[in-house]
């Protein structure tokens, strides 16, 4: 096996991983930066992003208030110190990328235009129409490919992480055009690598959402923090689940069921549509259970109604949403309202890291999805998450630069990396058993739809468990029909399922563990939230017991948990 040699290797080059990358070379010009990523930059799941990015750049707006809106959308489960840090850096990073040349839409006065979102008590979301990951992408993207000391590994998978006595030492990665494996050795490694939504048969998130980076680092003795916290996104178009944004309703679109009720009076008074998450894909799983869905060929649905807009403005600030809603739902939201219900969208857990970005490891930092700093808490308000991208992206880049410089290459430790391409091309390339993949991940991802959707209860999720453990143990007997080193999408697919079953696994552990209702957690024994008890993040460590929960506490410096109410 070939090694490459970086100072710093960033897994992922989505808004977090470019974010980060364009920080390290400029904090030091010396800095050598290697940027991994199983899809090409510009395919990574941050260019679905469509709503916002959020962050107080007017006077009538506030730090304080941001803070406030994030934590109270939290449920109180988000680190009060980091969500201070957090919306006081997010305008720095609006401005930066408009000096890169960012196309942000415009208010008539040429000023940098926001709009409302859910649990935000001002419009902060600057806005690209409603393609803001997509611009952004491309402003960070063009702008990493003028930096000569970042070199970029596009379409290479990295299948694990070189940690010995807690320091970082480097990662293997395949080279999927060719089947070669290689060993990146370096001093600093930022984990980037998103959220693993495709657990879930129905998400609004990208095939590629499978939680490598999530499962490589736990698979490495490092925790992973909150994961019970899946957010539901309450409009995903029917049957794709391609994304409906929250911007929709942000401009004054309206839920609707099947009596023609804007039915979220009855939920959140005030904010409506405009409630958090949670509240919305509550409520309308509610409105469905109680049988006020609209009824469709895919089964009760909710309407999406955006008639009264108009089409001049449908076509100025939807018009993304317009094309996917014609396309792939058949539906033209101009003259009809468009089908939707709840589909997984956003994992609040992640690697376990603070506020620098840095994990229980030496020289191992992670930032975005697949990290939790304990900034979202139990739910995050929407335009938060590109935020929280390029703000601890810039911080990650940053802190391994530092690090990096300080530090010299470490010996690999003998025998691991072999080991590795053993086990990849022997004993998952080269298992001869008789089950599929795909038939694997499609239980698995009924699995979670059914039983750890957005309510749960102990029964369902137990009886989960004992299926996804089986499915684990199916895993083993399984073949890869093609045995090609070549672009071999399918030991993707084999390697990306072994990822998500430990993923599904520890999400429906501390599920089980969680005995109360906390923002995106909803258990129908426990309704309630119980600060006395659970005013805590739980750790899931990888033991040969399998995974088990440790916790610990929330950082709470001004605000005491109240109830919510919108
Ligand atoms: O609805 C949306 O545009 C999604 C935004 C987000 O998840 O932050």
């Amino acid at each position: 096996m070939e090694n490459l040699t970086h100072d710093i290797v960033i897994v992922g080059a989505g808004i977090t991983g470019l974010r980060a990358a364009i920080a390290a070379v400029e904090f030091n010009d010396h800095i050598d930066v290697a940027v991994v990523s199983k899809v090409y930059p510009i395919r990574s799941n941050s260019v679905c992003a469509q709503g916002g990015t959020a962050a107080v750049i007017k006077k009538e707006d506030s730090y304080d208030l941001h803070a406030w809106d994030t934590v109270k959308g939290s449920d109180f489960l988000a680190d009060q110190d980091i969500v201070d840090f957090f919306v006081k850096n997010a305008p720095r990073e609006i401005i930066t990328l408009e000096h890169w040349g960012c196309p942000w839409s415009r208010t008539p006065e040429g000023k940098i235009d926001q709009r409302p979102f859910g649990g935000h008590s001002f419009p902060r979301a600057c806005l690209a129409a409603d393609m803001t990951g997509l611009v952004e992408m491309h402003t960070l993207y063009g702008r990493a490919v003028l930096e000569e000391n970042i070199t970029f590994y596009n379409e290479w998978f990295v299948t694990s992480l070189i940690i010995e006595q807690n320091i970082t030492k480097g990662l293997t990665v395949i080279d999927m055009t060719r089947g070669e494996m290689y060993a990146i050795h370096s001093k600093a490694i930022i984990m980037a690598t998103g959220g693993y939504e495709r657990i879930y048969e129905f998400t609004t998130f990208s095939h590629t959402a499978t939680g490598d980076g999530m499962a490589i680092a736990y698979r490495s003795g490092l925790p992973l923090k909150d994961m019970e916290f899946v957010q539901f996104h309450p409009t995903a178009l029917i049957p794709s689940g391609v994304l409906i944004t929250e911007g929709a309703r942000g401009e004054g679109g309206y839920l609707i069921n099947v009596e023609g009720d804007r039915f979220m009076k009855k939920y959140a008074q005030e904010k409506m549509e405009l409630a958090p998450r949670d509240i919305i894909a509550r409520a309308e799983t509610i409105e469905i259970q109680q049988k006020r869905g609209l009824e469709g060929p895919y089964g009760p649905y909710i309407a999406l109604d955006l008639r009264h807009l108009g089409e001049e403005k449908i076509n100025e600030r939807l018009p993304l949403i317009r094309d996917v809603a014609i396309k792939l739902g058949g539906i033209d939201p101009v003259e009809e309202p468009i089908p939707i219900k709840p589909a997984a969208h956003y994992s609040m857990g992640g690697i376990h890291a603070n506020i620098k970005t840095e994990t229980p490891a030496s020289g191992l930092y992670a930032a975005g999805e697949c990290a939790c700093l304990n900034l979202h808490g139990a739910n995050r308000l929407g335009t938060n998450s590109t935020s929280d991208c390029l703000v601890f992206g810039h911080i990650a880049g940053e802190e391994a630069a530092k690090y990096a410089l300080s530090k010299y290459l470490r010996e690999f430790p003998k025998g691991m990396i072999d080991m590795e391409e053993t086990r990849i091309f022997n004993e998952i390339l080269g298992n001869e058993g008789d089950e599929q993949v795909s038939s694997i991940r499609d239980e698995m991802r009924r699995i979670m739809n059914e039983k750890v959707w957005i309510f749960r209860n102990e029964y369902e999720l137990r009886s989960a468990l004992k299926e996804v453990k089986e499915l684990k143990t199916r895993f083993k007997n399984i073949k890869v029909e093609d045995k090609s080193r070549t672009f071999n999408t399918s030991l993707m697919e084999a390697l990306q399922l072994d990822f998500t079953l430990d993923l599904a696994e520890i999400t429906i552990v501390s599920a089980i563990s969680r005995t109360e209702s906390r923002g995106a957690h909803a258990r129908l024994e426990y309704p309630k939230r119980d600060d006395k008890n659970w005013l805590k993040h739980s750790m899931v460590y990888n033991t040969k017991n399998g995974p088990e929960i440790k916790y610990i506490p929330v950082t709470i410096t001004k605000w005491s948990p109240v109830t919510r109410t919108y």
